[in-house]
């Protein structure tokens, strides 16, 4: 691993533990998913929401969500096996190699 990615791991484990040390589940590295073809490194171990909350800390945390399945404002449409498919991104753990092709406009980065 190179050091810049471990810099950022230590970068980004740091600037969150230090304003909410429990959002995010424990993570040892980044794993790298795309969205609408760009590619994001964000903690493994974590839901599809997480991750984009790690990108998008405010924008994240000032939608309207209920985090445990109701309330549908965080769909995502995901192509897994060459098969597009709509997930709930806090029902749903990022993995390496994801592609996220549309995010709903209520949490979209
Ligand atoms: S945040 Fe409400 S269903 Fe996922």
């Amino acid at each position: 691993m190179s050091s810049s990615k471990q810099d950022g791991i230590v970068a980004a484990k740091g600037r969150h533990n230090a304003e909410d040390p429990d959002i995010f589940r424990p993570f040892e590295r980044l794993i790298e998913i795309t969205i609408r073809g760009k590619a994001y490194n964000v903690p493994e171990n974590n839901t599809i929401l997480r991750c984009l909350q790690f990108l998008e800390l405010q924008r994240i945390s000032d939608a309207e969500l209920c985090w445990n399945g109701n309330c549908q404002n965080c769909t995502v449409r995901i192509i897994e096996n060459g098969r597009a498919r709509t997930a709930m991104s806090c029902r749903t753990e990022a993995v390496q190699g994801m592609a996220i092709e549309e995010i709903n406009p209520a949490i979209d980065i």
